[in-house]
């Protein structure tokens, strides 16, 4: 910035230019986060919090030329007066209590999917975030990512027509390592929601988004075929087959399991996207078919994603009221999706969305 204008400009705004920032959790998700917040011409990495020593200290030494604080005690964020905005990584069975408190401290946040595991937990999230002024992002990334977003821009714009049915899945070739760095809470249902909320919550998100719609109501069945009592006490499904139908009447038909052979064909994930005047698949080839055999054409092109789309989504939104990317409709939305899945296979019924009360 020019230096004249720099002396002419009021402290207050000075001051305004950097985002006094806080991670909680720096694990896996966190520790990229932060490395991502230190990017930000626009941010002040101020505080990390992790309940581990190691990672604290790990994470400190990346950022020492920040010079952050650091703290194994999440309440001393929420306490400190100086800091903006939080972002929250921690497992997913904590994000909602942590994310109120910090809105309610007036703070901007951005928590890590899913936003919340439990209806109570949701609905107690949206009214804060709604009854909040602050900025509230949900890691929902895949909305920032300029392929699929022009992907979807295209379809809702009409070129596959009336979106029919989709069907779509999340297939891997083997759970996450039993001793990675999630693999204290990601097998305890009550902590991370199992696959359906923790991992397939973004494919849910992007099927929603496709739609522009919000399921109606939702069928399936999940269990554990192979993978029972590995690790130790595990409870959370290693497969589920849902069924959702959304208002306008279009289903989606969505798998997931942790036993799909590399190489297989059809594995991994997809988005097949059935439309009346054509049909196309999102996240892998962006590929569209018509019936007639025309020859397949791409509809968006593969584009060099910016990893840190999301992240400056959120000092934008702060700082010059930019859009917001994954709103806490969105992010809910996503997340009770997720939820009224699991719920529907724990449950073995059908279940609406209402009857859930997610508060949205
Ligand atoms: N958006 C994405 O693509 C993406 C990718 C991976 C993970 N995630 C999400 O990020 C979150 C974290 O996942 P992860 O893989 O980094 O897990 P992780 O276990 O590697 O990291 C979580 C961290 O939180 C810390 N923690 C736990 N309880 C805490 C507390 N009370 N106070 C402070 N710190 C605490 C842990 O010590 C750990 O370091 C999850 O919600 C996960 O779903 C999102």
């Amino acid at each position: 910035m020019n230096r004249r204008l720099i002396l002419a400009m009021p402290l207050a705004a000075l001051a305004q230019e950097k985002v006094n920032t806080a991670m909680i959790g720096v694990g896996n998700r966190g520790s990229f986060l932060m490395e991502s917040v230190l990017r930000q011409p626009t941010s002040r990495l101020a505080m990390i919090c992790d309940l581990k020593p190691d990672r604290l200290d790990k994470a400190a030494t990346v950022a020492s030329a920040s010079n952050p604080t650091t703290t194994t005690e999440w309440k001393r964020v929420i306490d400190r007066k100086d800091i903006d905005a939080v972002f929250i990584a921690t497992p997913p069975h904590l994000h909602a209590e942590m994310a109120i408190a910090a809105l309610k401290a007036g703070k901007h946040v951005y928590c890590e999917k899913p936003i919340a595991t439990t209806p109570a937990d949701l609905k107690a999230l949206v009214e804060a975030a709604k009854s909040s002024n602050k900025v509230f992002v949900a890691g929902q990334q895949l909305r920032s990512m300029s392929q699929l977003k022009a992907a979807v821009e295209l379809i809702h714009d009409g070129i596959l027509g009336d979106v029919l049915m989709v069907k779509a899945q999340r297939h891997a070739t083997a759970d996450l390592d039993y001793n990675g760095s999630s693999g204290d809470w990601y097998y305890n249902y009550a902590k991370s929601g199992g696959y359906l909320v923790e991992q397939s919550v973004h494919n849910l998100d992007a099927c929603n988004w496709v739609i522009n719609q919000r399921p109606a109501r939702a069928s399936g069945f999940g269990g554990i075929q192979l993978h029972k009592n590995e690790p130790k006490g595990r409870n959370i499904y290693d497969h589920q087959v849902l069924n959702y139908e959304y208002p306008n009447g279009v289903k989606m038909s969505f798998t997931q399991m942790v036993f799909h052979p590399r190489g297989m064909p059809a594995g991994g994930q997809y988005i097949n996207v059935y439309g009346s005047k054509g049909s196309a698949e999102l996240m892998s080839t962006y590929m569209m078919y018509t019936a007639d055999g025309q020859p397949p054409k791409m509809i968006s092109p593969k584009a060099v994603e910016n990893p840190d789309a999301h992240t400056q989504a959120f000092y934008d939104a702060i700082l010059k009221g930019g859009k917001n990317p994954a709103n806490i409709t969105i992010g809910a939305t996503a997340a009770a999706t997720a939820i009224l899945g699991n719920e529907v296979c724990r449950q073995g019924k059908v279940l609406r969305w209402e009857d859930l009360s997610f508060g949205i």
